[in-house]
């Protein structure tokens, strides 16, 4: 084991807890032989097994398996490239890690002939990577949608269902220890992007450079915009989204309108939800905890138990580094649900002249206007909104 923090300890935790289902499921006895931390545990179930150098794991013989979940970039990288080269298998909760070097570490496996395995790098305890790679193979995939990260989606609820502004909600999140101290990569959407970059470079086997999709936060959305959505009979999710359109792929984070005939609809709080539609299945969905000790450390498990049933055997994994071909973002077509300033009359006026055919939505506010366009091009919508005052836009899913 490569880190013992929240993860790490729960990985120990479930091996401990159900060693007996496991090594019946596993077909042989799971140990764990070493764990790698900075710190040591004193009373600790592991305190004996605590190591601080790396060198020790990589030249042990008898570890078959490395478990990294350190998280960040490096020495992750580093420690997960040598034990693949040392023919160890490996598997990792860090999104961050498969979002950058997926294909390359899944390569390195192959021709050791072992293992790289990533179910707890996407929606925590939701199987979602294994589901995507295995049992949708026979498959084209037409679509994702996911609802991935949980801290955004309890503020959003929150905000919804009590009437609180983004700033409060985030406070108390925080201190009920929902959201991080720093939650920037939360609440500005950059960890449901590496999430959507995973699951649609696995989709479609090649990879999808996480810093290329179109990625925009919720700490626009305020209670107005939440108190329009109510008059549209709609809830407010933020989306990792990506779609096929011909022979290129689209693909966004962004928050979105969704009406109760969506099948996310329904997913509040902290929870995650993934929709797959498949080109012969249609749609699949998938719900549980995105994040949390034992959930995420389930899925770790699950790739343990998978690589100890095949030593010697590398599962092909189709994910190369050709890069995917991503369709222009003023391309992708939305309906827009806008507010611009101004008094009605002459705001409606304004907003038909640029936009075309509206759909007005009354909110009880003097000083502005709603409306929902039609389904119109990012290109075409930013042409329009540069001829009124925009004060917010949502894209509806
Ligand atoms: N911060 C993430 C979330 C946790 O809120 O969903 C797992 O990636």
């Amino acid at each position: 084991m490569l880190g013992y923090g929240t993860v790490g300890s729960g990985v120990v935790e479930i091996l401990r807890e159900n060693a007996e289902l496991i090594e019946k499921r596993a077909g042989e006895k799971i140990q764990v032989k070493s764990v790698l931390d900075l710190r040591d545990f004193p009373g600790d179930p592991v305190q004996d097994i605590i190591v601080h150098d790396f060198e020790e794991i990589r030249n042990d013989s008898e570890v078959q398996i490395v478990v990294e979940t350190m998280g960040g970039l490096h020495p992750a990288y580093e420690f997960v490239k040598a034990s693949l080269e040392s023919g160890k298998s490996v598997c990792t909760s860090n999104k961050a890690l498969v979002a950058a070097y997926g294909p390359e570490l899944l390569k390195l496996a192959e021709e050791k002939n072992v293992n790289f395995l990533f179910e707890a790098s996407v929606g925590g305890g939701i199987p979602i990577i294994r589901p995507l790679k295995v049992s949708l193979a026979p498959d084209e995939i037409l679509g994702i949608s996911g609802i991935l990260n949980g801290t955004t989606n309890y503020i959003l609820t929150e905000m919804a269902e009590n009437g609180s502004d983004f700033d409060s909600v985030l406070k108390d999140a925080q201190e009920k220890g929902y959201a991080e101290k720093d939650p920037t990569a939360d609440v500005e959407g950059y960890d449901a992007c590496r999430k959507i970059a995973i699951l649609t470079s696995l989709a479609y086997g090649k990879q999808l450079d996480f810093e290329d999709i179109y990625t925009e936060g919720i700490t626009k959305i305020t209670d107005r915009d939440i108190q329009y959505a109510k008059e549209l009979g709609a809830k407010i999710k933020i989306f990792g989204s990506s779609k096929k359109v011909g022979d290129k792929v689209s693909a966004m984070v962004a928050p979105k309108l969704i009406t109760a005939s969506h099948p996310l609809y329904s997913v509040d709080g902290v929870f995650n939800s993934i929709l797959v539609t498949g080109n012969m299945v249609g749609d699949v969905m998938f719900y549980g905890q995105g994040a949390g000790k034992l959930a995420t450390a389930s899925a770790v498990v699950s790739d343990v138990i998978d690589e100890a049933k095949h030593t010697a055997i590398n599962m092909k994994t189709l994910w190369e580094p050709e890069k995917l071909a991503l369709m222009p973002m003023e391309e992708v077509a939305s309906r827009f649900f806008v507010r611009i300033h101004g008094r009605k009359e002459e705001a409606a006026e304004l907003a038909e002249r640029a936009f075309g055919k509206v759909l007005s939505v009354e909110a009880g506010f003097e000083d502005e206007f709603g409306f929902v366009t039609e389904e119109m091009t990012e290109g075409a919508f930013e042409k329009a909104a540069g001829e009124v005052d925009i004060i917010n836009r949502i894209r509806f899913d």
